[in-house]
This record gives structure tokens, C-alpha cells and sequence, in this order.
């Protein structure tokens, strides 16, 4: 399997110029062989990128009608998207997003052909109340809820702690270990154990370049999900290249 490393933009940047150079030139240098290199600008810019390459960072959970402000899986497909992220911890706490829609999300996206970057994770307070485990195994069973076996090996599992996200206070290496364990864990009760051992999951929260390598050769990550590290090419592509 090869590792994937996925840029996640968020509300970056200003203008339609600086999406186009920063694509151009995150694609120009981020050439790797052994790993997967997914970028997800905002919506406004994605009918302007070209690449096999490119994700969104969201999508509507209703395939099409009357969700005045949202995008729909198809369209994205027709953009020329072929990856989107659900779940993310600032979708669901600032727009109250829920594992119900996270699923209704999954299954348009897979029915529209685009590959799922399902994140979760567990808040301070859940991480200090040692919920983890219980926060972690309702994620994931909610969201994947009637997805099949044929389906779920196309998904990426992407483990983000809330805390860790934007702060600085990268998850330890152990930690994130036993949480992509657990992980494995859930799926192969769900599923199986083959399906389970094959699941891409990947680890996010303030990944920069001096601690990357570590996540996907000691924590076994499959890969990464790089916020603000993303929006500086030259942090971004050594990050790609420790993943080689
Ligand atoms: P960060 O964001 O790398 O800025 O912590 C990660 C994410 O939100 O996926």
C-alpha cells in the first residue's frame, strides 16, 4: 500500500492566483513514487485545478435538491474531484455536523465514485476522561453504517485528535500507535480481520516536517493529513518526502 499524504487548505488561501501557484507548485515538487499526494483547496477553487490529485473538503450528505449552500457529490465528480473529507473535527464542531450525515456523506460520495478521507478523533476533555476508545468506536460504526465490504476497503480512516489539530500538540507517536490499533480493531469486528489489516489510516494534527516520519514509521500510520504545514510548499514536500 502506498502511503497517501493529503493537503488540507481549509479556508486558505485569499485569492483564485495564490491557489492556482500554490497548486502548481505543490504539484511540481511533490513528485513521489512510493506515496499518494491528495490536495483539497476550498470549494471556489476547485473548478480552476486540474489534477488526478485533487479532494474537497466536504460534501453534502442528500445527492441532490433543495440544500441551498451545498455541493453535491456528483458535482464534484464532474469537476474533476476524485477525493473528499468527511467528518472533519471543524465541520462537526462549528456546523454541528453528525455520524449520521458523515454516513448519508460516504454513500453519495462512493455512489458518485470519490474516494472518502473519513476523519475522527476525540476532544480534551473526551482524551482526559479516558472516552477515547467509546468516542472512537461510535464514530466510526455510525458513519459506516450499511457501507459494504467492497466499499469500505475503498475509504481512508484518517485519526485526528481535536487537540492536536492546529495547536501545535502533536499526538505521541505510542499514542497515536493504540489509537490506530483500536482502529483496526473496530474494523475487523465490522468486517474483518483481511479488510482490517488492509484499511489505509492515516494520522492528522500538527504535522510538520520533524515529526512526520515518525507517525508513518514507528506509529504505522499509512500516511498523513498536513493543515497548515500545507500551505508552505517547501514544509509540505519535505513532509511528502519523509514518506518516501
Ligand atoms: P493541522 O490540521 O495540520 O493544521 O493541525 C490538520 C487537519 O485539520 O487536518
Amino acid at each position: 500500500m502506498k502511503n497517501i499524504i493529503i493537503a488540507n487548505w481549509k479556508m486558505n488561501p485569499a485569492t483564485n492566483k495564490e491557489a492556482k501557484k500554490l497548486f502548481s507548485e505543490t504539484n511540481k515538487k511533490a513528485k513521489a513514487k512510493n506515496t499518494e499526494v491528495v490536495v483539497c483547496p476550498p470549494f471556489a477553487y476547485l473548478g480552476l485545478l486540474k489534477g488526478k490529485n485533487l479532494g474537497a473538503q466536504n460534501v453534502c450528505f442528500e445527492g441532490k435538491g433543495a440544500f441551498t449552500g451545498e455541493v453535491s457529490a456528483l458535482m464534484l465528480k464532474d469537476l474533476g474531484v476524485s477525493f473528499v473529507i468527511v467528518g472533519h473535527s471543524e465541520r462537526r464542531k462549528y456546523f454541528n455536523e453528525t455520524n449520521l450525515q458523515m454516513n448519508g456523506k460516504i454513500k453519495n460520495s462512493m455512489e458518485a465514485g470519490l474516494k472518502p478521507i473519513l476523519c475522527i478523533g476525540e476532544t480534551k476533555q473526551e482524551f482526559e476522561a479516558h472516552l477515547k476508545p467509546d468516542v472512537l468506536e461510535t464514530q466510526i460504526t455510525e458513519a459506516l453504517k450499511d457501507i459494504t465490504k467492497e466499499q469500505v476497503k475503498k475509504i481512508v480512516i484518517a485519526y485526528e485528535p481535536v487537540w492536536a489539530i492546529g495547536t501545535g500538540e502533536n499526538c505521541s507517536v505510542d499514542e497515536t500507535m493504540t489509537s490506530i490499533v483500536f482502529i483496526r480493531k473496530i474494523i475487523s469486528e465490522l468486517y474483518n480481520r483481511e479488510i482490517a489489516d488492509n484499511m489505509q489510516i492515516i494520522y492528522g494534527g500538527s504535522v510538520k516536517s520533524f515529526n512526520s516520519a515518525d507517525y508513518i514509521k514507528h506509529a504505522g500510520a499509512n500516511g498523513l493529513l498536513v493543515g497548515g504545514a500545507s500551505l508552505d510548499v517547501e514544509e509540505f514536500i519535505a513532509i511528502v518526502k519523509s514518506a518516501e
